[in-house]
């Protein structure tokens, strides 16, 4: 088929590419011309494993190609997918400005009967604004269908999520443009499942609100554990072998992150308080969240003491493992935090050093892991990168001035950590 894409982010772009790979023939639209140009050089703007061969291949085949143009985009595919961002303004609602400018310009473009598929995160209505939109901006009075289908993909392994989705959810108005959107997805081998255009925007934020309700609610149980001297990872493995509660986003730590959750569930408390509801219970997981961070940053304060003039080694910089994404990461803000306390960090991430360069300036960015003890007071594991695991923990327990490791992702065992030799600090263990 073919299928256009608007927005090469995260979303946009993976989609856009695992499109290709399944053999549709996909243009990518984005307005940002560098980003086109290095795009359509070969280069590409995120590190996500696996998508940059994919890109190239696909680019090579003649099937995944990248304009400025919406005009272009709009005139080449009959199905227009939208994947621009979605940001939270300063009292949690969604900015939907790049949605309408998006919805406009297709509108503007449209000579023939489209299919248009928002595929960001929004509000649930949001598809009756984007259908009115483009029914008053488009002057040629062709008909259209406007779709939900929502996306998904984890950052880190959005190839892999795109191309094994577990399920597909399409939101529409009326059965025209069904067969089409099965025809787009039928290559993934994924259970589609076509809901009203509310309820698939609705599904997006019930699902990530309710997963960082899981991570909060194990956040809270480590807390129970720290107080009783239970284990949180084991309390959470012998939840999880409950089917019907399992043990995925059940590991506890440094808070959640990333550009979705918190953003999310700003937005969902938004829209229920606006429809009339007080979605209390998601206020709370927003609260132990940040309760997290503020219980961590007092544990490093409990052994340490005084912050200031305190030199701290961090690991971790991306706000979770597989990523060069900084963004709302609670590594970065811990880093913050730390610094605005008078202690000095050096700092180190595999892919994110680039990207955190730009966000955390006062910090000492180290090339080699091993080397992040160096001249330390203590070692902070901020993102759970595996890689992390395989620290030099005798080196690193010699080149501190005393073996201390706060673990806000519970990489190592207390016992063996203790055993050495280490004032291992972890969470709920
Ligand atoms: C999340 C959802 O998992 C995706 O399904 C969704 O499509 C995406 O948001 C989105 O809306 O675009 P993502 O933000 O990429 O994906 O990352 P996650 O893997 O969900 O991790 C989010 C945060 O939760 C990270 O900071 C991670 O460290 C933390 N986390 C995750 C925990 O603290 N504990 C866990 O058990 C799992």
């Amino acid at each position: 088929m073919k299928l256009t894409i608007i927005g090469t982010g995260y979303v946009g772009l993976v989609t856009g590419t695992c499109f290709a790979e399944v053999g549709h023939k996909v243009v990518c639209v984005d307005n940002n011309e560098k980003k086109v140009q290095m795009l359509r050089a070969g280069g590409i703007p995120i590190y996500e494993p696996g998508l940059e061969e994919m890109v190239k291949k696909n680019v090579a085949a003649g099937r995944l190609s990248f304009t400025s143009s919406t005009k272009e985009g709009v005139e080449k595919s009959d199905v227009i997918f939208i994947a621009v961002p979605t940001p939270p303004q300063p009292d949690g609602s969604v900015d939907l400005s790049f949605i309408e400018t998006v919805a406009r310009d297709i509108a503007s473009a449209m000579t023939s009967y489209k299919i248009i598929v928002d595929k960001s995160t929004v509000p649930v209505k949001t598809g009756d604004k984007v259908a009115e939109t483009i029914k008053r901006y488009c002057k040629a009075k062709v008909e259209f269908d406007v779709i939900s289908n929502p996306e998904f993909l984890r950052e880190g392994f959005a190839v892999e999520d795109l191309m094994k989705p577990d399920r597909v959810v399409i939101g529409v108005r009326s059965q025209r443009p069904v067969q089409a959107m099965k025809d787009v997805y039928t290559p993934f081998n994924a259970p589609i499942i076509v809901t009203d255009i509310n309820s698939a925007e609705l599904i997006k934020h019930a699902a990530n609100s309710f997963l960082a309700l899981k991570i909060s609610y194990i956040n809270a149980v480590a807390n129970i554990c720290e107080a009783s001297g239970a284990n949180v990872e084991e309390v959470a493995t012998g939840m999880g072998m409950d089917i019907r509660i399992g043990r995925r986003f059940l590991h506890a730590g440094l808070a959640f992150g990333a550009s979705c959750f918190p953003k999310d569930l700003s937005a969902f408390i938004k829209i229920s308080e606006t429809l009339g509801y007080d979605f209390a219970l998601l206020k709370e997981v927003v609260q132990i969240n940040a309760d997290q961070m503020d219980r961590f940053l007092g544990k490093i304060r409990d052994t340490l003491w005084v912050l200031k003039d305190k030199k701290i080694g961090v690991l971790g910089l991306a706000f979770k493992q597989n990523t060069d994404d900084v963004r709302m990461s609670p590594a970065i803000e811990l880093c913050q935090r730390l610094i605005k306390e008078g202690a000095s960090l050096r700092v180190y991430d595999p892919k994110a050093m680039e990207k955190a360069k730009e966000v955390l300036k006062n910090a000492t960015y180290v090339d080699d892991m091993n080397a992040i003890a160096d001249g330390c007071d203590a070692v902070v594991i901020a993102t759970e990168w595996p890689e992390f695991k395989k620290l030099d923990l005798d080196r690193a327990r010699k080149a501190l001035t005393h073996p201390i490791m706060f673990d806000g992702r519970n990489l190592f065992d207390p016992r063996e950590m203790e055993a050495m030799g280490w004032i291992y600090k972890s969470v709920g263990r």
